[in-house]
């Protein structure tokens, strides 16, 4: 832990200076230009530093308990939960924020509990699969979902509950919105300004609201990580932003940031929350351990290396010569330009064909059911510890590979040639 303390002096501020060194003398540009790389390779002592402020979490309360003891509402609840939805709530910007176990048992908790009899939910076809769970048990009658990231097909679809259900015409009843901020599968984020001002239009009454899903924005995008929604300013259109923290922050569990009735309802009515035992002392140490570092700005650098890096990848990739054809011709493709620029989490290489292992780097094959069959892709996830070199080893590898199958298909549509992988099988 010392240790980690002192690599911390060493290293203040890990920002790259080579750059903006072009008139020194190059005897100190090149010597700064060999430090730049280690200031890149600084976040692995931030990870270390995750379990350092663990590690001091639980030093400054010696006497804690392991196990919560039973549900929040028997005797699992305790002052430092309390404090610590405080902080969080305080660092988002919301009124109020609720603990949960797991992404997956907020968002069912969410679904399942706050759409009322007579409500309806609308929402993105793509989000994830624990929304789907919730809305299962949900009161909701009325369950719609627009195109994905269509602000047209939003439109329309709004209108179709505000035609078929008349209590929500006349603002009596509710539509509770449900989107991802970054969708995992596509890399896109959602047009969320666009959405808003729709709603708003169509329900000038205020009564439909937002739930964003901040799995993949929280700790890499937004003010010292808060994620999408702060990104753009809106946090005070967005009734509830789910964040998880098994992701960027490197724990486990979930929050609900929201107001009070909203975090009352969900601990009178969320069945998870009732009757399951309360998230343990370690637990949320852990999570006050991550927010720590956030709020201390030590991750800024890291979420700002990593836009940088996911920009240098897409730029890349779309600059290389093979890239119009393998794109027009279905082979290869990146997520759509962002108004951001960059999404966090990336997924480029969609591609038709299987072709997750590339020249040993470490990608993902996502493919049916994840997504519809034919729509198989690879995932590729870049941090902040990546550097500038793997980035273009990885680009130039997915267009190798891309340029390998424009020769098989014009070699006679497959027959011809084979894929180097297949041949090294
Ligand atoms: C968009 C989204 N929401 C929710 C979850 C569930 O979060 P957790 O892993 O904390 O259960 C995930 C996890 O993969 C996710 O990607």
């Amino acid at each position: 832990m010392a240790n980690m303390a002192l690599l911390a002096t060493w290293f203040p501020d890990h920002k790259a200076k080579g750059p903006s060194m072009r008139t020194a003398p190059t005897f100190f540009r090149n010597l700064e230009e060999a430090l730049d790389l280690r200031r890149a390779e600084r976040s692995v002592f931030l990870v270390g530093a995750i379990r350092t402020e663990f590690l001091n979490e639980l030093a400054r309360n010696p006497g804690f308990e392991l196990g919560a003891g039973g549900s929040r509402l028997l005797n699992g609840n305790n002052a430092y939960t309390e404090a610590a939805e405080a902080e969080i709530a305080e660092f988002h910007g919301g009124e109020s924020a609720l603990l949960f176990h797991s992404g997956f048992e907020a968002n069912t908790a969410i679904m399942a509990a706050i759409p009322r009899p007579g409500d309806a939910i609308v929402y993105d076809e793509l989000i994830h699969a624990s929304m789907h769970e919730g809305m299962q048990a949900s009161k909701a009658p009325c369950k719609k979902s627009f195109k994905h990231n269509d602000v047209d097909s939003f439109r329309e679809t709004l209108l179709e509950v505000l035609e078929t259900q008349s209590l929500i015409k006349q603002g009596k009843r509710c539509v509770l919105i449900c989107l991802e901020s970054m969708y995992s599968r596509d890399g896109d984020v959602a047009p969320l300004r666009e959405l808003i001002a729709v709603a708003k239009e169509l329900f000038p009454e205020g009564n439909a609201q937002f739930l964003v899903d901040e799995a993949h924005t929280t700790g890499v995008l937004g003010r010292q990580g808060r994620g999408f929604v702060n990104e753009l300013g809106l946090e005070d259109e967005v009734a509830i932003r789910m964040h998880t923290y098994g992701k960027a922050l490197a724990t486990t569990g979930a929050v609900v940031v929201s107001n009070q009735t909203i975090r009352e309802v969900l601990i009178n009515h969320a069945r998870c929350f009732i009757y399951s035992t309360a998230p343990s002392f370690p637990m949320v140490a852990a999570i006050r351990a991550g927010y720590k570092l956030l709020m201390t700005g030590q991750t800024q650098a890291l979420q700002d290396s990593l836009q940088r890096l996911v920009k240098h990848f897409f730029e890349t990739i779309t600059a290389n010569p093979v890239y119009d054809e393998a794109n027009d011709a279905g082979i290869l493709s990146t997520p759509p330009r962002r108004r951001l620029g960059v999404s966090p989490v990336s997924h480029a290489g969609h591609t038709r064909d299987d072709a997750s292992t590339l020249a040993g780097l470490s990608v993902f094959p996502i493919d049916y059911p994840v997504v519809p069959k034919g729509k198989g892709r690879v995932r590729v996830v870049l941090h902040a510890g990546n550097t500038t070199n793997e980035v273009e080893k990885l680009a130039a590898t997915i267009c190798e590979w891309a340029q390998e199958m424009l020769d098989i298909e014009e070699s006679g549509k497959g027959g011809a040639k084979i894929p180097s992988a297949a041949r090294q099988v």
